[in-house]
């Protein structure tokens, strides 16, 4: 597996200094509980990531000192509430490498921004015929939006294919590509999998067929630097809770023509710039996509998760996860039996395995009782499942606050796994 960090990062010049991860581990209070006398091994991060006391404080603090609605009255207050709002805002625009804070529009999540952007670009630009590109790798929150697109204006879902070792075959997305093709979205980790997919080379190809694309973000921001400017791409989405942030937060980065050229996704308060009943004007970049009160604790506690994140510098976290992921791998690999699922060559976080001898849920269970958390099922991504011919897998997802002794825990467990069921 060669590093994935050179999929999105920036060069750097000089080596990376290590991670302290004794101490970064005493900032995330859950990490410190033990289950039946035995350390917590967290080791479900693609589902949502642990929360350091930064974060806790910053949301503690919004509500001890400074709770008002935002960008609404004129009183103290509420001026502190919306500086602390806008001042995320700004955070998350240098974090993602956006040109403009304008173009950071704040969501509930991943699967919010990609409805805003199906439901808003889509039904302006897709009509009968015309056809979006996905690929066969997306968590259903990048498939149903476009098959509802689908299904109200005539257009037609592509899949692109995933090869045995779980890479998109560009080859064939560049046949998909056509003068029809109205959209590409794709994700760019993929949760199930783990493969980084080579973005720029896609972003690349769509853009010289004159299609604009949309990227998945959801499991790459926690992982890898981004820089949508760098990236080139038109969307990008995330999710705050997958990246030491809280739960119900995240963000749409849209290109400003693009966003300004699109009608509003819902309608109400905040985002008009005036009403009658004859006729309302909408109102400006973000707002007119951020209707009604928005998630102000929300994203006041995003904005200090990615300056957590920053502080400690997303180089050096996918340098040191992928050590990890590495070694993670060659455990999993030195049992008998088991079989990892997604090899691609670039890959981020996820370790998606299966057992001839046991169902993933049952491996989930044992994990459990060792005070192991993984995840299995389909991870909200069945096509996965149907391309690989298994109903589902155990996946052990990694952050920067993970070990090398958890994932020697995590192969301890998989023998204690093997022992009951062989
Ligand atoms: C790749 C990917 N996309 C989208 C999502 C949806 O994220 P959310 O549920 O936070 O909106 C997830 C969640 O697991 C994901 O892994």
């Amino acid at each position: 597996m060669s590093t994935t960090v050179e999929t999105t990062a920036r060069p750097t010049a000089q080596p990376l200094a290590a991670l302290d991860i004794k101490r970064i581990r005493k900032d995330f209070p859950l990490l410190q509980l033990e289950r039946d006398g035995k350390p917590l091994v967290y080791l479900d991060n693609a589902a949502t990531t642990q929360k350091p006391q930064a974060v806790i404080d910053a949301i503690e603090r919004y509500y001890t000192t400074q709770n008002s609605n935002v960008h609404r009255g004129l009183h103290y207050l509420s001026e502190v509430a919306t500086g602390a709002y806008e001042d995320a805002r700004k955070k998350i625009k240098r974090f993602l490498g956006a040109p403009l804070a304008c173009e950071v529009i704040f969501t509930r999540g991943a699967t919010e921004g990609i409805n805003l952007v199906a439901q808003s670009y889509g039904r302006e630009h897709a009509g009968e015929g015309d056809e979006i590109i996905i690929s066969g790798m997306e968590h259903h929150s990048n498939i149903v939006p476009w098959q509802i697109l689908c299904e109200q204006t005539g257009a037609k879902l592509r899949v692109i294919p995933i090869t045995d070792e779980g890479e998109l075959e560009l080859a064939a997305f560049e046949k998909l590509l056509n003068d029809r093709t109205r959209l590409v979205a794709v994700v760019h980790v993929s949760n199930a999998l783990g493969t980084v997919n080579p973005i720029r080379q896609i972003i690349k190809l769509a853009h010289d067929a004159g299609v604009p694309v949309l990227i998945d973000g959801a499991q790459s921001a926690p992982h890898l630097p981004i820089n949508v400017a760098e990236l080139g791409c038109d969307f990008f989405v995330c999710s705050g809770h997958k990246m030491v942030g809280p739960t119900g937060i995240g963000v749409l980065c849209g290109r400003a023509a693009l966003l300004d050229a699109m009608p509003p996704y819902q309608s109400g308060g905040d985002m008009i710039l005036s009403v009658s009943f004859e006729k309302t004007v909408y109102n400006s970049l973000p707002y007119k996509f951020e209707a009604g009160t928005p998630n102000i604790a929300g994203a006041i506690g995003l904005g200090a998760a990615v300056d957590y994140l920053s502080r400690i510098g997303m180089d050096r976290i996918a340098a040191y996860e992928h050590d990890l992921l590495v070694y993670g791998a060659e455990v999993l690999e030195s049992i008998d039996g088991v079989r990892i699922i997604g090899t691609a060559k670039e890959k981020a976080s996820v370790l998606s395995f299966w057992m001839d001898s046991a169902h993933p849920h049952d491996i989930g269970q044992i994990l459990d009782g060792e005070g192991i958390a993984i995840r299995a099922g389909h991870h909200c991504a069945q096509p996965v499942m149907q391309r690989f011919d298994i109903p589902a897998t155990a996946r052990a997802s990694l952050a920067f606050y993970n070990t090398k002794e958890e994932l020697d825990a995590l192969g301890a467990g998989i023998l204690k796994v093997k022992e009951v069921f062989e």
